[in-house]
């Protein structure tokens, strides 16, 4: 018990070091200097909120290969600006039309819809220039890879599509195998392709790399299923944004297909499949990435 006791202890002080870290570069790297109160909007969507998951998923896996610090908190940066100006763009009114986020007013309830419009594009371009620093920090090949990466998670086959696929199934029932298909685009592309960016800040054998993509999966999944849980189960001010919303907005979800607790059981059958992708990595290393799995698939928000 002692010895679990300490893990968790463990885990929670690499959490917090590794979200203080992250918090303090993106102040550094999202300037309010852009024109028009454009920064202002970009730093209020990005900046003191959020659990910091997909950040923490790229380093965990990072310090897994022993890759870059400074690429790996390049790369972290780089995928929370693509999940913040996501979040952004999910929140205003022709998507999901929410007007709380991370405990604040939305950005475009704060801002005006044209100004958060503006603020997720420039997040998203920003996200690609952090990727490729001019002071020679990232190598050409490592950069290249980096935003291929990224940009297949974000694009129409990853987050996007899946945004695309939730916006058409309002109202329609879908099988599991469509819901499960919508959630690993819109939501467990990213969570993957943190994975896979942070083993790709070092040199990681091709099969640890087919263990990780499996593990970044399973964990993407699981996490938006919990997601899913979550707005029935949590309320508004744990969550820090409007709970309930899926079934007021009649959403496919996993808990509209198999109730409740099914749905937290698939979720916990999902998580214990990323656990076992990772024993089969062979990483010596891997306690961080088991305990980040064990925490998406438990969180409380
Ligand atoms: C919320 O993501 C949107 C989904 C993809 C389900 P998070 O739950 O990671 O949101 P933050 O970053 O902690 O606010
Ligand atoms: C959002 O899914 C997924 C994104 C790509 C932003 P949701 O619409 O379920 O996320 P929340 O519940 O608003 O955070
Ligand atoms: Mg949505
Ligand atoms: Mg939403
Ligand atoms: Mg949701």
């Amino acid at each position: 018990m002692s010895a679990v006791l300490s893990d968790q202890g463990a885990f929670v002080a690499w959490r917090q070091a590794r979200q203080d870290a992250v918090e303090a570069a993106l102040s550094e790297w999202v300037s309010a200097d852009a024109p028009a109160g454009l920064g202002d909007a970009m730093r209020y969507a990005v900046l003191d909120g959020g659990k910091r998951l997909r950040p923490l998923l790229v380093l965990a896996a990072s310090e897994a290969v022993a890759g870059s610090a400074e690429a790996a908190m390049r790369a972290a940066c780089a995928v929370e600006l693509i999940h913040a100006y996501s979040l952004v763009h999910d929140d205003m009114p022709c998507m999901d039309n929410d007007v709380l986020r991370r405990g604040k007013p939305t950005v475009h309830v704060r801002y005006g819809e044209a100004q958060a419009l503006l603020a997720g594009d420039a997040l998203q371009a920003l996200a690609f220039e952090l990727l490729v620093p001019d002071d020679g920090s990232v190598g050409p090949a490592m950069a290249a890879q980096l935003c291929r990466q990224m940009a297949r998670a974000a694009g129409a086959n990853g987050m996007a599509g899946g945004q695309a696929v939730d916006l058409a199934s309002v109202g329609h029932v879908l099988d599991q195998p469509a819901l499960e298909a919508m959630h690993r685009k819109k939501t467990g592309a990213l969570l993957q392709a943190s994975v896979l960016m942070g083993a790709a800040t070092g040199q990681a054998d091709r099969d640890v790399l087919v263990h990780l993509a499996r593990y970044g999966a399973s964990l993407g999944l699981a996490f938006q299923v919990v997601d899913d849980v979550l707005d029935v189960t949590a309320d508004s001010a744990t969550l820090g944004k409007t709970a309930g919303k899926d079934a007021a907005a009649d959403k496919p979800t996993f808990v509209s297909l198999l109730g409740l607790e099914a749905a937290q059981a698939y979720a916990d059958s999902v998580i214990d499949e990323a656990h076992q992708a990772l024993d089969h990595s062979g990483l010596p290393d891997a306690g961080i990435l088991h305990a980040l799995a064990d925490w998406v698939g438990r969180r409380a928000y």
